[in-house]
């Protein structure tokens, strides 16, 4: 299912396999968390930015439309017309970060749901029922991300209690796959590796999760609040002990230059809202750094974004035009903002397969740090 193609230093570049299609690694998940990527891109639109996964989020398409009504209308692909792969988180992490969450035990947690407060329990099976009726290509596994500042006992408790919930979410995915009402009877589930900063809970973890033969493996709990050298250092440690022959999918990062050093630990997989967030801030991506468009000295330049970008608004419009419609408040504005910021992302995926194929992989990434650092045009 996964395939190496080639490596330069530690950083592969895979295929992966899924009854959705093969996707191309290293790549980067387009977030849309309820089933809508903000900013009013339509699923149409992914295919002109390159996406080739789109992630969406069990915690928020539970809580609203549902995920019963979700299968009723034939699993979320169809209903947002996207036939490429989706991947969906499990809600573990959102339930930590955005519900009012309640209590966790060993069964699973209780948390207030963020639409209209009620109460909601879930555990790794209900999650997995969850994902299983949405029928996503890839679940991912039930987890705590435990708080950046956890001390170490609590950190050792809860990678022990994601290790166990890890065995009841492959279980109950088993079931799930072979009942014969199943939209998608080969969901594939990722596990996810945990341990905040502490190498030898982190390793531990990883062995200890590497022996279920999953299809892929996550590495959670990072870009929680920790430096980024940090960062780096737990995938040095760790992405060796996780199985070299499936994918490894660095959670919720980052910034294009966390992307490129992550690769280069051997990362293959990405998602984070920065693309789309900043963009719906007028905030956008160029080689050369991050250009604010509603500055004043937009105002009269007609430059695309950036030069020789092949995103839907590089191709036609001017920074001029873009800038008039964010100061106007237009909606089209922040759409293009965020349609080029996509399109970068994964334009800059693209580049760093061909610059591992080719065997430049540190060169590129040199001259990419070192442009994206240089400042604004
Ligand atoms: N998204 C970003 N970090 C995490 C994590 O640690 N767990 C899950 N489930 N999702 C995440
Ligand atoms: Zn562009």
């Amino acid at each position: 299912m996964y395939k190496i193609l080639c490596k330069d230093g530690r950083a592969k570049r895979a295929e992966f396999q899924t009854v959705h299609g093969t996707v191309q690694t290293p790549l980067f998940m387009n977030v849309g968390t309820a089933a809508a990527i903000k900013g009013a891109v339509a699923t149409t639109d992914l295919k002109d930015i390159g996406c080739q996964i789109e992630l969406s989020n069990t915690y928020h398409l539970h809580v609203r439309p549902g995920d019963k009504i979700v299968k009723q209308m034939g699993g979320l692909h169809k209903f947002m017309y996207w036939d490429r792969p989706i991947l969906t988180d499990s809600g573990g992490f959102q339930v930590f970060s955005l519900a009012g969450l309640r209590k966790i035990k060993e069964e699973g947690v209780t948390f207030n749901s963020h639409v209209d407060g009620r109460k909601i329990f879930m555990g790794p099976e209900e999650s997995m029922q969850i994902q299983s009726n949405l029928a996503s290509t890839i679940a991912m596994a039930f987890d705590e991300c435990a708080p950046a500042l956890a001390d170490r006992q609590y950190v050792e408790n809860s990678v022990a209690r994601t290790a166990r919930w890890l065995v009841r979410c492959k279980n109950e995915m088993e079931r799930l796959n072979s009942l014969p009402d199943t939209i998608n009877k080969n969901q594939l589930l990722f596990g996810i590796n945990q341990g905040a900063i502490y190498d030898d809970i982190r390793i531990d973890h990883a062995k200890r999760i590497s022996e279920l033969d999953l299809p892929g493996y996550a590495i959670g709990g990072l870009a929680v609040g920790e430096s980024a050298e940090q960062m780096y250092h737990i995938l040095d440690v760790t992405v060796p002990h996780l199985p070299e022959d499936r994918p490894t999918y660095l959670m919720g990062v980052g910034t294009p230059a966390n992307i490129l050093e992550a690769v280069d630990r051997g990362v293959d997989f990405f998602d984070c809202v920065y693309p789309s967030r900043n963009g719906r801030h007028a905030h956008v991506y160029t080689k050369h750094g991050k250009l604010n468009l509603k500055n004043a000295r937009f105002e009269t330049d007609d430059r695309p974004i950036e030069e020789g970008c092949g995103c839907p608004a590089c191709q036609h419009y001017s920074r001029a035009y873009i800038r008039h419609l964010l100061k106007a408040n237009e909606m089209l504005g922040m759409r293009f903002c965020v349609l080029h910021n996509l399109y970068f992302y994964n334009n800059m995926m693209k580049e760093i397969r061909e610059a591992i194929e080719e065997g430049r992989y540190q060169s590129y990434k040199k001259s990419m740090l070192e442009s994206l650092a240089g400042g604004e045009q």
